[in-house]
């Protein structure tokens, strides 16, 4: 074992945090948990994972549920394509693999949504393999300890890094020693101000040495993300607010396969574009009524301020994608935040 993997898990065994997968004797936990940590913070997804193994406790039972089900378990978690991918995988796994995870990686990365990162995560931590793993805290962690100097979201640097990362795993404890990496980058060598002087690697930090800690990793510049004015409008029948118009999004895509409230971008007036933008959008026929509430929402690529108006039908179109749905049974329709929010304006 090298100084640096025994320093560390040293320093995982006193200070490692107790999350409610680990030492989990089953390898769909971890798999499930390390999918909602992709993008979420650990402390978002700790109520998640309980809600989601307490309802869908095994690969089975995933494979059986519907996926109205499953989107909703996962709303409020966004990147809705991580849910639908656990639930294509896990029908794949039922099927083909009598109902357990493949401990053959190249089988492993073949399923939705499993890719290296994710195939090292479940190797080392459920399946007691010697495989490194890299995820964002990694990288930051090894383009400091190493000083890397090159772009850590090219090629080149994703190389690097991933040989860095196998470098010093330590034989039958990499999935501590990936682990601790990741406590290490969420708590201690965090991206602003990071907590040199207690970290346990300090004396063999590179970067540290250099001084080069708030320039590594090296990142390319971010692009501006564009920002966009939404109008929505919440569609009752005329003189009948128990019912409202739900439009279900394609499979493929953003918030795929989710319902939302018919909207439309428009170029900067949301009230005098509402009608025309959103009539043209779904090939309705409906009439503003009073505001609602105006909602923000930043997603990976874009913002959105949305504007939300109630309004009546004077004519709905047939189409599949379109549904009457209670206001008060809203709640069993997966939505993103915007349209949830929307939504509790109605209450
Ligand atoms: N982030 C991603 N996977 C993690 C894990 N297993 N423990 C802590 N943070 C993580």
């Amino acid at each position: 074992m090298t100084a640096l993997s025994r320093v560390l898990l040293k320093w995982y065994r006193q200070h490692g945090r107790v999350l409610p997968w680990r030492n989990h004797p089953d390898p769909y936990a971890v798999w499930v948990s390390e999918i909602m940590l992709q993008q979420t913070r650990v402390d978002t997804v700790i109520s998640y994972f309980e809600k989601w193994m307490k309802l869908f406790p095994d690969i089975q039972s995933l494979a059986n549920a519907s996926e109205r089900d499953v989107l909703n378990t996962w709303e409020g978690l966004g990147y809705y394509s991580r849910a639908r991918n656990l639930h294509k995988a896990a029908k794949i796994v039922s099927e083909k693999f009598n109902g357990e995870l493949p401990r053959n990686l190249d089988d492993l990365h073949s399923l939705p949504g499993i890719g290296r990162y994710t195939v090292g995560a479940i190797a080392s931590m459920s399946f007691g393999m010697d495989e490194p793993t890299l995820d964002g805290n990694l990288r930051r962690v090894f383009s400091r300890l190493y000083d890397v100097t090159e772009f850590a979201d090219s090629p080149v640097g994703e190389k690097i890094l991933w040989e860095l990362a196998a470098q010093n795993l330590p034989k039958g404890k990499a999935g501590d020693y990936n682990q601790a990496l990741m406590d290490l980058g969420a708590t201690i060598c965090i991206p602003k101000n990071p907590r040199c002087l207690i970290c346990p690697l300090m004396t063999i930090c590179q970067s540290r040495e250099n001084g080069t800690q708030d320039i590594r990793p090296v990142l390319k510049p971010k692009k501006k993300v564009p920002h966009y004015i939404h109008a929505a409008a919440v569609v009752s029948r005329v003189g009948n607010p128990t019912y409202v118009l739900l439009a279900q999004r394609p499979s493929k895509g953003l918030l795929g396969g989710m319902w939302e409230f018919p909207n439309a971008r428009v170029e900067s007036d949301p009230i005098r574009e509402l009608t025309k933008t959103i009539n043209a959008a779904y090939k309705l026929k409906v009439k503003r009524k009073d505001a609602l509430g105006v909602i923000q929402h930043a997603y990976t690529h874009f913002k959105v301020t949305v504007h939300a108006f109630r309004c009546e039908a004077v004519s709905i179109p047939k189409d599949k994608s379109l549904k009457w749905v209670r206001v008060d049974e809203l709640d069993d329709y997966p939505m993103g935040k915007v349209d949830r929010a929307i939504a509790r304006m109605l209450w």
